[in-house]
């Protein structure tokens, strides 16, 4: 018997998106922004899996491609038993069908002043979706739109004002309320706190686990803040330009991390207990360009460990004896 908490929800593979850049030249051909290159992962249902890594590497860009929310460029996502597409077999979920999952796969943003419409009250927001997608017959939308609010820990009242009058942690809370509303299995949540002060942060990530709890939701969790990812998320999975470079449960990736690339941003993160020892590594220069990828191991161009291979032969993925994932010559 499968045990619910091993149900797997959501399978990504071989995930790519590329955007063009530049129009076809005689010189230089089609040119591409590699924004996702192959990245591969799966959440099991009812839990949160961190998605971090530089600003850049493409964590908005899985969010909106594995939503169907903008095209693929390869690979396949599987939502509990529907295939959403599978780019190289040519499959993609009908129109229909799609309006149907739509309800059930939400957003949430990181700018919570951008993702509201200023001209509309807080209940036209929050119960736009549920009318749309029929979630509860006419008669009960406006105690569907309360009861939605309250859950997020506004007042019912809410639903009579405008974003503008409230701060910014209400505001993402009637975000969530938004995606709550419809009934949602899975949600990926976008930053959703990084615009928020650090108390009002643990108050929304406090809520969100509530909700996750309560209504058994999973999520894809995506954020450039370790500190935040380790102490909400299940597992983690740390990208690097475009493709993810190690993956595990969130406790081994952080107090164990394996990748040279994972080291350097948890090094970077201040250290939270006196007796924590921490190996420091500083990353040289920038992250590359997405357009001019560098050879090899994506990440040789910064590392302190780079050998000749790394700059010839791009790593393969191996799974260590603590199950970590990890995409580095070392190992
Ligand atoms: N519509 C687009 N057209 C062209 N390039 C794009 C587009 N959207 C994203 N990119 C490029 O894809 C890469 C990944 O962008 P993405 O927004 O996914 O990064 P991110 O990891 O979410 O960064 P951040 O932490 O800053 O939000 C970047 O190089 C970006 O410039
Ligand atoms: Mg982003």
């Amino acid at each position: 018997m499968i045990r619910k908490e091993d149900k797997i929800i959501f399978e990504v593979s071989n995930l790519k998106k590329y955007y063009q850049v530049r129009k076809k030249s005689f010189i230089r051909g089609k040119e591409y922004v590699k924004s996702v290159d192959g990245v591969s992962f799966s959440i099991k249902e009812n839990t949160i899996l961190g998605l971090v890594g530089e600003s850049g590497c493409g964590k908005s860009t899985i969010g909106k491609t594995v939503l169907g929310l903008t095209p693929p460029t390869g690979g396949k996502v599987k939502f509990g038993d529907n295939v959403i597409f599978d780019v190289e077999n040519n499959i993609k979920i009908s129109n229909s069908e799609m309006t149907k999952l739509r309800s059930e796969m939400q957003i949430i943003f990181q700018d919570p002043y951008a993702s509201l419409d200023p001209r509309k009250s807080v209940g036209q927001i929050v119960s736009e979706g549920i009318k749309k997608h029929k979630i509860v017959p006419k008669g009960n939308i406006e105690e569907k739109t309360k009861e939605m609010l309250e859950l997020c820990g506004l007042d019912a009242t809410s639903m009579f004002r405008y974003p503008h009058e409230f701060s910014g942690g209400q505001r993402q809370r009637i975000g969530i309320a938004r995606a709550l509303a419809m009934n949602p299995k899975f949600i990926v949540c976008d930053e959703p706190t990084a615009a928020l002060d650090v108390s009002i942060q643990s108050q929304i990530l406090n809520l969100m686990l509530d909700l996750k709890d309560k209504f058994g939701l999973t999520y894809l969790f995506i954020s450039h803040n370790f500190s935040v990812v380790k102490s909400f998320c299940d597992e983690i999975a740390v990208m690097y330009l475009g493709q993810i470079v190690e993956k595990g449960s969130a406790y081994e990736v952080y107090d164990n991390p394996k990748h040279p690339y994972t080291k350097a941003l948890i090094s970077s993160v201040p250290i939270q207990h006196p007796d924590e020892v921490k190996e420091r590594i500083t990353l040289e220069g920038s992250m590359p360009s997405a357009v001019d990828l560098p050879s090899g191991c994506r990440f040789h161009t910064r590392c302190p460990y780079k050998t000749e291979r790394c700059i010839n032969e791009s790593p393969t993925w191996k799974i260590l004896d603590n199950k970590t994932g990890v995409a580095c010559h070392i190992y």
